[in-house]
């Protein structure tokens, strides 16, 4: 039977961290890692997250099932960062925990199968797993361009052309904010067009929200996600709290259906459960619990607002040092979120990497938590001596 496989690609990232590892020049620079570092090159443990951990330690007196649904007071919980105090769809809301934003997207391409003749709309580049995961859940995956890397702008006429020419029914998905891999968000007034579209053509926005916090804010990174819910009929959100909980390996987010009717809630909900049972039976506690934890704390709460924001104004103050140190690199800092792509080739990467010490995707994807304000000079000079930048030298 085994014999009848093909191997398949190994994750050239996990490549990178290896030899990033086993470089010993002392002014190598990590900027290909997925996830945030401090200013140690630490991927901490949060402070509220110790808090909430040591809380469950003392007082958990059980481990048994909780279901598939998972921890429904965590999916409550959330509920009010995401959508806002009262929206007037909570109604027509229902949630369920999943293991990571990952395992809500997978719940909800599945739940999309209800449409036999729905297809996924899906504006490239785009977050890499994105098409693997919509595509083994047999829909068909629609792709237009997004952004022109060259001009790092979005290519706003070929968005507007994909959803005009969907039909009814189709699934846009959507990068909540801090999009991955190019840092690129729509402008607030590009989101309301967009919304105009959605409910013209009576399209179903699916929304991934894996990084709210690390952009400008909580409240602001949220804020086209809740636009949208406010008047279309009908939408799906999968949520991480990996990035903004500090909580990855822990594996926890959420799905949110929001129906047309509040009477198609009962179904929806019993879809999910039944779809969660057969893919992971029931999702993992230990993050889900923690995020609960903190949520249900003012102190813990207030702890980990803190520490989101200075893991926001680490990232964007990266931005601002990279921008400051060439012109070339302006755009950096009116980009959002753990990411930019600096397109470039990939002799040109490797280039980066061997000779300087700079490590990145490939793609030219780079880690803005992955480096120090005083590294931008550095990165600037070997970007130069690579052919990647025009300008001459800021003094
Ligand atoms: C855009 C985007 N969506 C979803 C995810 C999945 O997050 P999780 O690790 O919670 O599964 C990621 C993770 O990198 C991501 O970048």
């Amino acid at each position: 039977m085994f014999d009848k496989l093909n191997s398949r690609p190994a994750d050239s990232l996990l490549a990178l961290i290896k030899a990033f590892q086993a470089d010993d020049r002392p002014g190598k620079i990590d900027l290909g890692v997925g996830v945030y570092r401090d200013t140690m090159g630490r991927t901490p443990v949060m402070r509220a997250v110790k808090a909430a951990e040591q809380f469950l330690l003392e007082t958990q007196d059980s481990k048994k099932y909780l279901g598939p649904e998972g921890d429904l007071q965590f999916v409550r919980l959330l509920q009010p960062i995401i959508f806002g105090k009262s929206p007037k769809f909570t109604q027509r809301l229902v949630g369920i925990q999943t293991p990571g934003g990952s395992g809500a997207l997978r719940l909800g391409a599945e739940l999309i199968q209800a449409d036999p003749s729905a297809k996924v709309l899906l504006g490239t580049p785009s977050w890499p797993n994105h098409a693997p995961i919509f595509s083994s859940a047999r829909l068909p995956v629609k792709e237009y361009a997004f952004v022109d890397l060259m001009s790092q702008q979005v290519k706003f006429e070929s968005v507007v052309d994909a959803l005009s020419s969907a039909r009814e029914g189709d699934v846009v998905l959507l990068h909540g904010c801090c999009h991955n891999p190019t840092g690129i968000d729509f402008t607030m007034e590009q989101w309301r067009r967009i919304t105009e579209l959605l409910v013209t053509h009576r399209l179903v926005p699916f929304i991934d929200l894996a990084y709210q916090g690390l952009g400008d804010g909580l409240e602001q990174d949220a804020a086209p996600t809740r636009m949208i819910l406010d008047v279309v009929d009908e939408a799906l959100i999968a949520y991480s709290c990996d990035k903004n909980f500090g909580l990855y390996r822990e594996r926890v987010g959420a799905l949110y259906v929001m129906t047309r009717n509040v009477d198609d809630i009962g179904k929806v909900e019993s879809n999910m459960a039944a779809l969660a049972r057969v893919n992971w039976s029931m999702p993992p506690d230990h993050g889900a619990a923690i995020v609960r934890t903190i949520l249900e704390s003012e102190e813990m709460s207030a702890m980990w607002r803190a520490e989101l924001e200075e893991m926001c104004l680490r990232v964007n103050g990266n931005r601002a040092a990279l921008a400051a140190a060439s012109p070339d690199l302006a755009f950096i800092s009116r980009q959002r979120g753990l990411f930019s792509n600096l397109s470039m080739s990939r002799e040109t990467a490797v280039a980066l990497r061997m000779s300087h010490g700079i490590y990145m995707a490939d793609s030219g994807r780079v880690n803005l938590a992955g480096m120090q304000p005083a590294d931008a000079d550095a990165i600037v000079a070997a970007l130069r001596a690579e052919g990647c930048l025009k300008s001459p030298t800021v003094a």
